[in-house]
C-alpha cells in the first residue's frame, strides 16, 4: 500500500459519524495523578488491568473509533493475553500513540512552554507501528496570562507541531495536531477567542510551510471558553458559536475532523458543548467531534476505585459517556439522557 493510500485508510476508520476518540494517554505522573484521586497505586499491574477494562469494554466500537494509548499500554497485554493494542483493533477501534515527551519552559518567553520529543521521533515511530499504532498524537500547550502566550511561543509551538506531522506523515502515521488553549485562568471568553485564533492561524501556517497534507490530520484544539476562575461563565450556545467562528478562520476545508479535547471541563459540560456545536454547525466542512481523556474517563474510575469487583459497572460508565458524546456529535443529545 501507497504512504497516501495508507493514510487515507486510517482517516476513513477514524473519522467516522457518530464516534470520536478515546484519549487513554496519561504519562506515567498523570496516571498517578488520576489513580491517587480514587486511591490506587500507580503500578504497572494496575495501569495495565485499567488500560485493559477500558478497551475490552463491550460494545465500545459502536461510538469509538480511535483509542490514543500511552507507551506502555502498546506492549501490555489483557488477562487472556491479548496485545491491548489487538483488543482495540478487534472492537473496531485504531490504536494510536501519543510521542510527544511532555512541556518544558520555553527559553526567552516568560511564562510560555514548549514541547520536547522531535530527537529520535521517526525511529520511535517506527517501533510503534511495529507494534499496532497508525496514528500520533503530539500536544503543544498554550497558557492564557497578562503577556501569553507570546508571538515567539505561538510561533516556536506551531513550528514543532508541525514538524511533528511531517515526520508521522512521512512513515505513513496520521498525525493528530493538539495546540491546546489552557483553561486555568480567569481570562473571558473573548481573550480565548483571540489566542485561539492566533495558535490555530500560525499552526496552519506552519503545516503550510512544512507540505503537511491537510486531508490526512486531525486537529484536536480546544473550544473557545472562558478560563476557569472567569467570574462570566458563558452557554454551551455562546462557546459553540465563538468555537465554530474561530474555526471557519483559520480551519482550511480539505482538514478532515476535528476532535476536540476536554480540558478540564466536566463530562456532562464537555457532552453539552460538543452538542451544542453540532447543532449550530450547518454545512461545516469538517466533522466535529470528541477526542477526551478526564470526559470520558473521570466517571469510569471512580466506578472502578482499583477494584475488580467493579469492572464491570466501570465499563457501563464508559460505554454512557462514549454513548453520549456519539449523540452529541449530532446535536441529538439531551440533559435527560444522563438519566438512564
Ligand atoms: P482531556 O480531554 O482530559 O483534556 O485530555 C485530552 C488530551 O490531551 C489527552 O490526549
Amino acid at each position: 500500500m501507497s504512504i497516501q493510500s495508507e493514510l487515507q485508510a486510517t482517516i476513513s476508520d477514524m473519522v467516522v459519524e457518530g464516534k470520536g476518540i478515546l484519549a487513554a494517554d496519561e504519562s506515567l505522573p498523570t496516571i498517578a495523578k488520576r489513580f491517587k484521586a480514587v486511591n490506587v497505586e500507580p503500578t504497572e499491574e494496575n495501569r495495565s488491568a485499567y488500560r485493559s477494562l477500558l478497551l475490552t469494554t463491550p460494545g465500545l466500537g459502536e461510538f469509538i473509533s480511535g483509542v490514543i494509548l500511552f507507551e506502555e499500554t502498546l506492549g501490555q497485554k489483557t488477562a487472556d493475553g491479548k496485545p491491548l493494542p489487538q483488543a482495540a483493533a478487534e472492537q473496531g477501534i485504531v490504536p494510536g500513540i501519543k510521542v510527544d515527551k511532555g512541556t518544558i519552559p520555553l527559553v526567552n518567553a516568560p511564562g510560555d512552554l514548549v514541547t520536547q520529543g522531535l530527537d529520535g521521533l521517526s525511529d520511535r515511530l517506527v517501533a510503534y507501528k511495529e507494534q499496532g499504532a497508525r496514528f500520533a498524537k503530539w500536544r503543544e500547550v498554550y497558557p492564557i496570562a497578562g503577556h501569553n502566550p507570546t508571538m515567539l511561543g505561538i510561533k516556536t509551538n506551531a513550528e514543532v507541531l508541525a514538524r511533528y506531522a511531517a515526520i508521522c506523515q512521512s512513515l505513513g502515521i496520521v498525525p493528530i495536531v493538539e495546540p491546546e488553549v489552557l483553561l486555568d485562568g480567569d481570562h473571558t471568553i473573548d481573550r480565548c477567542f483571540e489566542v485561539t485564533e492566533a495558535v490555530q492561524h500560525a499552526v496552519f501556517h506552519a503545516l503550510h510551510r512544512h507540505r503537511v497534507e491537510l486531508e490526512h490530520i486531525i486537529l484536536k484544539p480546544s473550544m473557545v471558553l472562558p478560563g476557569k476562575d472567569a467570574l462570566k461563565k458563558a452557554s454551551p450556545e455562546e462557546i459553540a458559536e465563538k468555537t465554530l467562528a474561530q474555526l471557519r478562520r483559520t480551519v482550511p476545508a480539505a482538514v478532515p475532523g476535528i476532535n476536540f479535547l476536554s480540558g478540564g471541563q466536566t463530562p456532562e459540560e464537555a457532552t453539552a458543548n460538543l452538542n451544542a456545536i453540532n447543532a449550530m454547525a450547518g454545512n461545516a466542512p469538517w466533522q466535529l467531534s470528541f477526542s477526551y481523556a478526564r470526559a470520558l474517563q473521570d466517571p469510569v474510575l471512580k466506578a472502578w476505585q482499583g477494584k475488580t469487583e467493579n469492572v464491570q459497572a466501570a465499563q457501563q460508565a464508559l460505554y454512557k459517556r462514549a454513548k453520549l458524546n456519539g449523540a452529541a456529535r449530532t446535536g441529538s443529545y439531551t440533559a435527560e439522557m444522563e438519566k438512564n
